[in-house]
């Protein structure tokens, strides 16, 4: 699924038209993530489809993990921006069809950094930061930027983590096939507890089974961004006016 022009349009009428007495204060930050998947949609599509399901299923693994609502918020809004670092990856390695060169990889795996040094200096996208930069650290240390471990990891980003993974794999890439339900599914256990946090494994397992997550081609009627832009956009009210109140 990719994200039309037609979506951010819908996003942008709505962003323009919240009617709000701080409408004021919120219209830049509204801007700058309207800015952003602007962004992701012209540089890569794929990326773009990617980051709106990871949105939707770390939202609902943080629901079935208890979350509070600003939380599963975050999620929603983290999830979407997740990759938003990917805008400085050379398109050549970016729709690569084979496998990537270990210097390329390299190249790709800069894309946390990025992405976190794009909206660091954003006072309102600080409860996002986790998303941007620790998406690809894992449970046991081995993962990247910073080879952080098990409950060092915030929450956030182990949530995000899982959502990532699982629909990178329910997803074709432009060097594989989309893999099976089954095969996505064994992974993801075979990964509890090194690579994933368990209790987020567990979480969007439970997700799948009370179909709260839909792994596409099912997901379709669900991956559409109009069903996260008022979401999103409520998430960016909480955001700014926090923010404002520090
Ligand atoms: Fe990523």
């Amino acid at each position: 699924m990719l994200i039309g022009i037609d979506d951010i349009e819908r996003f942008t009428w709505i962003a323009r038209n919240v009617r709000h007495r701080r409408s004021r204060r919120r219209a830049p930050l509204i801007a700058v993530v309207e800015m952003m998947l602007r962004a992701l949609e012209a540089r890569d599509p794929h990326t773009c489809g990617h980051a709106l399901r990871v949105s939707q299923y770390s939202a609902a693994v943080a629901i079935v993990l208890g979350e509070k609502p600003h939380a599963v918020d975050e999620c929603r809004l983290g999830g979407l921006l997740h990759d938003i670092g990917k805008i400085g990856i050379l398109d050549s390695i970016l729709q690569k069809p084979g496998q990537l060169s270990a210097q390329e990889r390299h190249h790709v795996e800069k894309h946390p950094e990025v992405g976190a040094a794009i909206v660091q200096g954003i006072p309102f996208m600080q409860p996002i930061l986790p998303f941007i930069l620790c998406h690809h650290e894992r449970w046991d240390g081995k993962g990247y930027p910073a080879k952080l471990q098990g409950r060092d990891i915030a929450l956030k980003s182990r949530i995000c983590a899982v959502g990532d993974a699982f629909d990178a794999m329910t997803s074709a890439r432009p060097y594989r096939p989309q893999q099976t339900l089954d095969f996505s599914l064994s992974q993801l256990s075979a990964g509890r507890g090194t690579q994933f946090d368990p209790q987020c494994v567990d979480a969007l397992f439970v997700a799948i089974e009370t179909g709260t997550i839909q792994a596409p081609p099912f997901a379709k009627e669900h991956a559409n961004l109009s069903h996260t832009i008022p979401t999103t956009v409520s998430t960016l009210r909480m955001l700014q006016d926090a923010s404002s109140t520090e």
